[in-house]
């Protein structure tokens, strides 16, 4: 498999994703901007006797994700597998939500997901093609309250992935979306309650359990290998049946 960059490695689905495409034989370049997650997940990594390379960076920086794009190429081959998956998800009644936090939410969420695709793209375009996963939500779907900014960027990630994957479609780009539901991940600390939320969660999965990391990782394993070279555009919801599309 050829190289892939993973966005938000230091975080629960980043590091399944970035652990699975190791162990299925990509060299992975993994990008946080958080050092001491991000060192969990190499160490990870290089016990299953996985290839990483860890990029400390900033997504709001546009030049910075430029700069890892260019540094994994040169020390792992040029990046044919892009997972835009870092985010932030600040909770805060709309009516409160500072500007400032909503330009940082729509800057990690959504620019540098759009930054990261035009570098990685121009990449693939010269090595013959290349596979984008974008990361989205379940929220998008229905709304949620106090997450407004967060939700928002959602929506654009799939807007952004279906305007892609017809744009570079001709030069073998496939460009494809994961919606997750509810993961039992770090994301979840913004609910107070959370056996509470986990009474919510179940009641409304059609499978009565939470779902693992690994289980998201491997869909995305699976847009960005070629089982899938004839899937692009598409969102793929893995919720355990709670909304169904
Ligand atoms: N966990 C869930 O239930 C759930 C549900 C729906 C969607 N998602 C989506 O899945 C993806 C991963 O979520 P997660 O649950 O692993 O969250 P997480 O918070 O554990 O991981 C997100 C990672 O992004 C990194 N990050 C944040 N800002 C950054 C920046 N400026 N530069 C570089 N890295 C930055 C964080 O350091 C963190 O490691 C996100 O896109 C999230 O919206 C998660």
């Amino acid at each position: 498999m050829t190289t892939a960059l993973v966005t938000g490695a230091g975080g629960a689905l980043g590091r399944a994703t970035a652990r699975r495409l190791a162990l299925d034989g990509a060299p992975v370049a993994a990008l946080d901007v958080d050092e001491a997650t991000l060192a969990e997940t190499t160490g990870l990594i290089e016990r299953v006797g996985g290839t990483v390379l860890p990029i400390v960076a900033d997504l709001r920086d546009a030049a910075a994700i430029e700069a890892a794009v260019a540094t994994a190429a040169e020390r792992l081959g040029p990046v044919r597998v892009l997972v835009n998956n870092a985010a932030v998800y600040p909770s805060r009644p709309f009516l409160e939500v500072p500007l400032a936090e909503y330009d940082d939410v729509q800057a990690v969420n959504q620019r540098a997901y759009w930054v990261a695709a035009q570098a990685a793209a121009r990449r693939m375009a010269e090595h013959g093609g290349g596979a984008i996963i974008n990361v989205a939500s379940i929220t998008m779907h229905g709304g949620w309250s106090d997450l407004a900014a967060y939700v928002t960027t959602k929506g654009a990630v799939t807007a952004l992935t279906r305007a892609l994957a017809r744009e570079l479609g001709p030069r073998e780009i496939r460009v494809n979306c994961v919606s997750p539901g509810a993961f039992p991940t770090a994301a979840e600390t913004i609910h107070p309650d959370p056996e509470g939320y986990t009474r919510f969660v179940l009641e409304r999965q059609a499978l009565k359990r939470r779902g693992t990391a690994e289980e998201l990782a491997s869909v995305v394993a699976f847009l960005a290998g070629p089982d899938a070279s004839f899937v692009t555009g598409q969102t793929i919801e893995v919720n355990g049946g709670w909304v169904m599309t």
